[in-house]
């Protein structure tokens, strides 16, 4: 009986760590499907800034999500370095909100 319940647990428990996974993972795919992974990763640096890096810088700054779904869309340069952000108009504004969030919340 202790074994089963034990074994019951741990199943329950990694059920529990697969659907805390799955919103990261989509917003993963959002992100990939966007174009976005082009130029970006989750924590490296590549032709833009790594997403956690973004997350750092705006920690705290109560418009956060809505500058950076404004600088998403239209593009802009000279935050990061001389390398400019294409605007990327053609990723519905939904989606938009959705990636900013997951940045400014640390693209966990
Ligand atoms: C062609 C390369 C490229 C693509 C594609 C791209 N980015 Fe960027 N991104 C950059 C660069 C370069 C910067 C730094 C711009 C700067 O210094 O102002 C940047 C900056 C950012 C920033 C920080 C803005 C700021 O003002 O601090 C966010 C957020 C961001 N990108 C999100 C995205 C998202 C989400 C997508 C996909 C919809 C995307 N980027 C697609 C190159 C790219």
């Amino acid at each position: 009986m202790r074994k089963l319940s034990h074994l019951a647990l741990s199943i329950s428990l990694a059920t529990a760590a697969l659907s805390a996974a799955l919103p990261a993972q989509a917003n993963l795919e959002l992100a990939d499907k966007s174009a976005c992974l082009n130029c970006h990763d989750v924590s490296k640096k590549m032709v833009g800034p790594a997403f956690k890096a973004i997350s750092e810088r705006y920690k705290g700054k109560a418009d956060a999500t809505a500058y950076l779904a404004e600088k998403i869309t239209k593009g802009g340069t000279g935050v990061w370095g001389t390398i400019p952000m294409p605007g990327m108009p053609q990723v519905a504004a939904a989606d938009v909100k959705t990636l900013a969030e997951w940045i400014a919340k640390g693209a966990n």
